[in-house]
């Protein structure tokens, strides 16, 4: 896929997260309508119709249209071991003092090791990481960590090796989001290197080509 007019295009292939790829034909350039049911069409938005219940699915495909990074989220659990998931929602919140915020499925196991343990670190994943981000997104997996090397910098999170950049934290507030806690970490370190990110649109992993 090529995303054209912004100087530079994105390429890549599926996940399921995020939704079906839909082609440039489809309800993408329209603005979107939700009904009663929850069932969206295309057509004017109405402001009588704002607030309506969307499908997940729907939700989903239009939340893909926003390209962002990708990054792995870790903390180590009750045991200490470590748990981490492949996450998108992720934000920065302020300079001074240096905060950032992520939003963690409340039934993932990576969240109960961030409240256990009061800390997390986001690994931003470099292009070449695709295979990294599919296996940490990949529920109920026990191995996540098998194989990747990992160091604990201030918090005792697990920084991944392979990170291009990594944030680590301690949890200052975390914060009601429907099935989602927002997190919000006080940034206690972080380093980047040299290199180009791992991408996700509309579904798709990608990587930047200039
Ligand atoms: C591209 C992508 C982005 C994701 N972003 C998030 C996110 O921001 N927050 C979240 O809770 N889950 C997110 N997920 C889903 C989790 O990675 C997935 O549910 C994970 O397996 C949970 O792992 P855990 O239960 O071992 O913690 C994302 C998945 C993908 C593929």
């Amino acid at each position: 896929m090529t995303a054209s007019g912004f100087g530079f295009g994105i390429r890549g292939s599926r996940a399921s997260y995020g939704g079906p790829i839909v082609r440039s034909n489809d309800h993408a350039s329209r603005p979107l309508e939700w009904n009663r049911a929850g069932a969206v069409r295309s057509g004017p938005v109405h402001p009588s119709s704002a607030g309506m219940a969307i499908e997940t699915p729907d939700f989903r495909r239009v939340l893909g249209h926003w390209p962002t990074g990708v990054a792995v989220v870790t903390a180590r659990g009750a045991e200490g071991l470590p748990n981490g998931l492949t996450a998108n929602a992720i934000t920065s919140v302020s300079l001074d003092p240096p905060l950032v915020l992520v939003c963690v499925n409340v039934g993932a196991d990576t969240h109960a090791a961030i409240e256990a343990s009061g800390t997390f670190a986001i690994n931003v994943l470099p292009a070449e990481a695709e295979a990294l981000a599919r296996r940490f997104a990949d529920d109920g997996r026990l191995d996540k960590f098998r194989g990747v090397a990992w160091r604990a910098e201030i918090s005792g999170a697990p920084v991944l090796d392979h990170a291009l950049a990594w944030i680590d934290c301690s949890v200052l507030g975390a914060y009601p989001g429907g099935d989602h806690t927002i997190f919000v970490g006080r940034v206690l370190g972080g380093d980047g290197r040299s290199g180009e990110p791992l991408l996700f649109y509309r579904g798709g992993y990608g990587r930047v080509t200039r």
